[in-house]
């Protein structure tokens, strides 16, 4: 087990280039499966959920070989249609795998997914998807196995536009016969990029960014090259940590427009952004508390939320944040307590009186972005923080101590005594 300790208070100054995005490679390594062949996958960073992804392919029997930023994957030899438990147990997002397993071989098998610390997680809405368009399913003994003797295109009326949900949906009805349509759909721009990587490979399908989707099923998908969108998440924790820190940084490879939202509402708090092709420039100003709900894309994403609210705890007066996606999504407000923070939670809802200085103290990371969420504290706070649990942080923050060093940050990777 590792552990960050960060001394606090240093500007962070430079130029950063954001990595391909975790939340559109996932699915898209998902997607690999629907056809029989090797595909090349670019702009790949080192993180722990692709990595265990990796493992469950392998699994599978495809063959993965890594260069350097580049995945190459071989699914020539898929045997295998069961997910094993221990790595389902590991990573959640291993659901998307029912999907495309389910396309090409009509069946899969695997453990019902655990919840995680901020949230039960429930698939209901994928396994209805899936039952749309012709599949049994069948959950006992912990397990979900479905099955098709053949799959048909359907309609698919989301009560809720699940982002994993969608993604599935299209993976499964692909080579379905006959049109599937889905309707409000996840407009998530990492659902546009797997749409672009499923039509590429031969498939057709239309809507992906809009609330509907339709798929018309088609015979074969070939193998092909892909580079995946960067990672706006990624890049939206960089612009925080400017605005935390007073600095000025230069975040490269990102595309403004799926970072509005998030613009929007640091240039609220007091950050100037200038937007150029495909960068964005962060000036830190004065910082003022600002009211924010998370929501479906287009919306305020969830998963900025812990990196914001790390920020409204040094916003001159109070904020008020509602965390609408995710019932449990406030496990770093009791460590950003023992910082000095003052935040009082009651349900979803977080109201966050500023302080003018966080102060360094010991403190764990509890799941990937609340941990994002205490570095960027540390990094504002009056002196030495530690922040254990990193590999929480490491599952979707690539190398986040190296990069944040190349800013002028103080920060070091250690191992928990
Ligand atoms: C994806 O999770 C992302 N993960 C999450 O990022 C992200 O926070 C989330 O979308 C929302 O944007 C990946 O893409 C790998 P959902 P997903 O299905 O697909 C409920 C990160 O930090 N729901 O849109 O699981 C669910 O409980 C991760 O990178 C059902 O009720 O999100 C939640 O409350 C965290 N039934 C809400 O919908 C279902 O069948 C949103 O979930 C499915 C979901």
């Amino acid at each position: 087990m590792e552990k960050f300790i960060v001394r606090g208070e240093v500007r962070l100054n430079g130029n950063i280039r954001v990595s391909g995005a975790k939340n559109a490679i996932l699915p898209i390594m998902a997607a690999t499966l629907l056809c029989s062949g090797i595909s090349v996958i670019h702009d790949i960073p080192y993180l722990r959920d692709i990595k265990v992804m990796q493992d469950i392919l392998s699994l599978l029997g495809a063959k993965i070989t890594r260069e350097n930023n580049t995945l190459i994957i071989d699914t020539t030899n898929i045997q295998e249609v069961e997910i094993p438990e221990h790595l389902m147990r590991e990573m959640r997002a291993s659901v998307f795998l029912m999907g495309p397993l389910l396309g090409k071989f009509r069946k899969v098998r695997l453990s019902y997914p655990g919840g995680c610390a901020i949230g039960p997680r429930p698939i209901d809405l994928h396994i209805k998807a899936l039952e749309k368009i012709g599949a049994q399913v069948e959950e006992k003994f912990g397990f979900i196995e479905a099955r098709a003797d053949c799959l048909t295109g359907g309609e698919i009326n989301f009560d809720y536009p699940s982002v994993g949900a969608t993604e599935n949906a299209m993976m499964a009805s692909v080579l379905a016969s006959g049109s599937t349509i889905i309707r409000n759909a996840a407009r998530e721009p990492e659902i546009s990029d797997l749409q672009t990587f499923l039509n590429k490979m031969g498939a057709q399908i239309v809507g992906a960014g809009t609330d509907t989707i339709i798929i018309n099923g088609i015979k074969k998908l070939i193998p092909v090259e892909h580079t995946v969108m960067s990672d706006r998440i990624q890049a939206g924790t960089f612009l925080v940590a400017a605005a935390m820190t007073h600095g000025d940084l230069i975040i490269e490879n990102i595309l403004s427009e799926h970072l509005f939202s998030v613009i929007d509402k640091l240039k609220d708090i007091g950050a100037q952004i200038n937007i150029g092709r495909n960068c964005l420039r962060i000036k830190a100003g004065d910082l003022r508390g600002v009211d924010l709900k998370t929501l479906p894309y287009p919306g305020f994403p969830t998963d900025l939320q812990a990196p914001l609210l790390s920020l409204l705890t040094i916003a001159t007066g109070t904020s008020i944040i509602t965390e609408t996606i995710f019932e449990n999504r406030f496990k770093h407000v009791n460590e950003l307590i023992r910082m000095g923070a003052k935040i009082k939670v009651e349900g979803r809802t977080a109201i966050i009186r500023g302080v003018p200085k966080l102060t360094g103290a010991i403190v764990a990371a509890t799941d990937l972005r609340a941990g994002g969420a205490l570095v960027l504290a540390a990094l504002a706070a009056e002196g030495i923080s530690e922040i254990e649990n990193v590999y929480h942080i490491d599952r979707g923050y690539e190398r986040l101590e190296e990069k944040l060093q190349s800013l002028g940050a103080n920060i070091s990777r250690h191992k928990m005594d």
